[in-house]
C-alpha cells in the first residue's frame, strides 16, 4: 500500500496520517495554545485515545482539560455548559474530537467563547454572521474520529433548536478549523453499523454536492472522486474495522463530501433533518434510508449527471439506473434498512415533517424545486418503501 499520508493545505490544514496524534500538542502550540479545553462527547471521553491526547499534551507542556457534557445532536446548552468551562479554565483555544456531534459542539464553543450575543443571533441567514466579534473566537484544531459528517472542514454546526425543535446552521467563516489532524488509527474502534451508517452520510455529501444545481467543477471533481473512494472502501471498512488502508480512504472521503457541499445540498438532508431533530434518528442512518428515494423523485433532472458519475465509479451500467443500482446494492450489502418506517418515522410524521423539511437550508440544492406537497409525497415514499419519479 502507498504511504497514505500527507500535509494538505485545502481546504484548511490537514495533516493526515496513521499515527499523527502525537504531533497534536505541536499543532496546539502553532495556534498559540497553552491551556486547550479538549471537547468532546460522553460516548468517547472514557476511552484511551481521550486520555492518551490528554497526556500527550500535558507532556509537552500544556494545560489540557477535558469537557464532555455533549450530547448526540447537540443544543444550546452544551454550548453554554463549555463556554462557562471555558472560561472557567481560562483556556485559549479549542481540541475539537470527536464525531459530527462533538465537533459541531467543539466549534461552536470556541466561536462562543468571546461573544455576548445569544449563539442563535449567528445562524446562517443573510449576512449574520457579520455579527461576530472575530476577535473572541477561539483558535480550533480539530481530530474527526468518525468517517462522515467532515464537519473537521466544514464552517458552520448544525445545533437543535429545542424551541421549535428544528436544526439550525450556526455560520462563520472562520469556523473553519485552522488545523485537521486526521489520524485514521482514531476511527480504528467504531463498530461496523455506525461506520455504515457514517459512511453513508459521506456518500449524500459527495453525492447531494454533486447533484446540486449551480457551476462549481471544483466541488463536483471532489465529489466525484470521494464518492469512488467510498465505492472500493466502505464496503471493506464495514466487514473488517481494523483495515487502516480503508479507514484512510473513508476519513478523507469524509473531508472531501464536506468540502463538495460548499456547493449545496438537497432533499437528502432536508428529509433527514427533521426526523432527526424530532425523533432522535441517527444523521447518517437516516441519509442512507432515503438516499434512493431522493435520487428516484430528482430523475428528471440527473439523467445526465448520473451517465459522468456511473463512469468515473466503473459502473458496468453507465446511466442513471446503474448508480442507483449501485446504491441499492451498497446499502442493502452494509446493512442499511430499506424504509424510514423500519427506523421509525411512520405515517403521521409525514405531514407535520414536511414544511420543516421544505424550510431546511438543504431543500435550496435540491436538483428540483420542492413543495410542502412534494415533501409530504416523498415522506411517504420513503415510509412505504416507493421508489417514484416527482
Ligand atoms: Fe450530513
Amino acid at each position: 500500500m502507498t504511504s497514505l499520508r500527507g500535509n494538505w493545505n485545502y481546504p484548511t490544514s490537514i495533516r493526515f496520517g496513521a499515527g499523527r496524534i502525537v504531533e497534536l500538542p505541536d499543532h496546539c502550540r502553532a495556534l498559540g495554545m497553552q491551556r486547550p479545553l479538549l471537547v468532546t462527547d460522553a460516548g468517547l471521553a472514557p476511552l484511551p485515545m481521550i486520555a492518551n491526547a490528554v497526556r500527550l499534551c500535558r507532556e509537552a507542556g500544556l494545560g489540557c482539560e477535558i469537557f464532555a457534557d455533549v450530547q448526540p445532536n447537540p443544543v444550546e446548552a452544551n454550548v453554554i455548559a463549555g463556554v462557562a468551562a471555558y472560561r472557567a479554565g481560562q483556556h485559549d483555544g479549542v481540541i475539537a474530537f470527536g464525531g459530527g456531534s462533538a465537533l459541531d459542539a467543539a466549534k461552536a464553543i470556541a466561536l462562543m467563547a468571546g461573544q455576548t450575543r445569544p449563539i442563535w443571533d449567528f445562524e446562517d441567514r443573510e449576512d449574520w454572521f457579520t455579527r461576530v466579534n472575530v476577535a473572541g473566537m477561539a483558535p480550533v484544531v480539530a481530530i474527526p474520529t468518525t468517517a462522515g459528517t467532515g464537519s473537521e472542514v466544514g464552517r458552520a454546526s448544525v445545533l437543535t433548536d429545542l424551541r421549535d425543535h428544528t436544526k439550525k446552521i450556526i455560520f462563520h467563516p472562520k469556523m473553519l478549523p485552522a488545523i485537521v489532524l486526521e489520524d485514521p488509527e482514531l476511527t480504528v474502534g467504531l463498530p461496523s453499523h455506525i461506520t455504515a451508517a457514517v459512511g453513508m452520510d459521506a456518500l449524500s455529501h459527495n453525492l447531494e454536492a454533486y447533484c446540486a444545481p449551480g457551476y462549481h467543477p471544483m466541488a463536483e471533481g471532489i465529489a466525484v472522486e470521494g464518492m469512488r473512494l467510498i465505492r472500493e472502501w466502505l464496503p471493506r471498512a464495514v466487514g473488517d474495522g481494523a483495515d487502516l488502508e480503508a479507514r484512510s480512504h473513508l476519513l478523507i472521503a469524509s473531508s472531501m463530501g464536506a468540502t463538495a457541499f460548499q456547493k449545496g445540498l438537497g432533499a437528502m438532508h432536508s428529509l433527514s433533518h427533521p426526523c432527526s431533530a424530532n425523533l432522535g434518528t441517527h444523521h447518517g442512518l437516516t441519509n442512507a434510508v432515503v438516499m434512493p428515494y431522493v435520487l428516484v423523485w430528482n430523475r428528471a433532472a440527473l439523467e445526465e449527471k448520473m451517465v459522468r458519475l456511473a463512469a468515473w465509479l466503473g459502473l458496468a451500467e453507465r446511466s442513471f439506473d446503474g448508480v442507483l443500482q449501485w446504491v441499492l446494492d451498497l446499502r442493502s450489502a452494509i446493512g442499511i434498512p430499506d424504509t424510514l418506517a423500519e427506523i421509525g418515522v411512520h405515517e403521521q410524521h409525514a405531514a407535520p415533517f414536511a414544511p420543516q423539511a421544505l424550510n431546511d437550508p438543504s431543500t435550496g440544492g435540491n436538483p428540483l424545486p420542492m413543495t410542502e406537497r412534494d415533501f409530504e409525497q416523498l415522506y411517504l415514499n420513503c415510509i412505504h418503501g416507493v421508489l417514484e419519479a416527482a
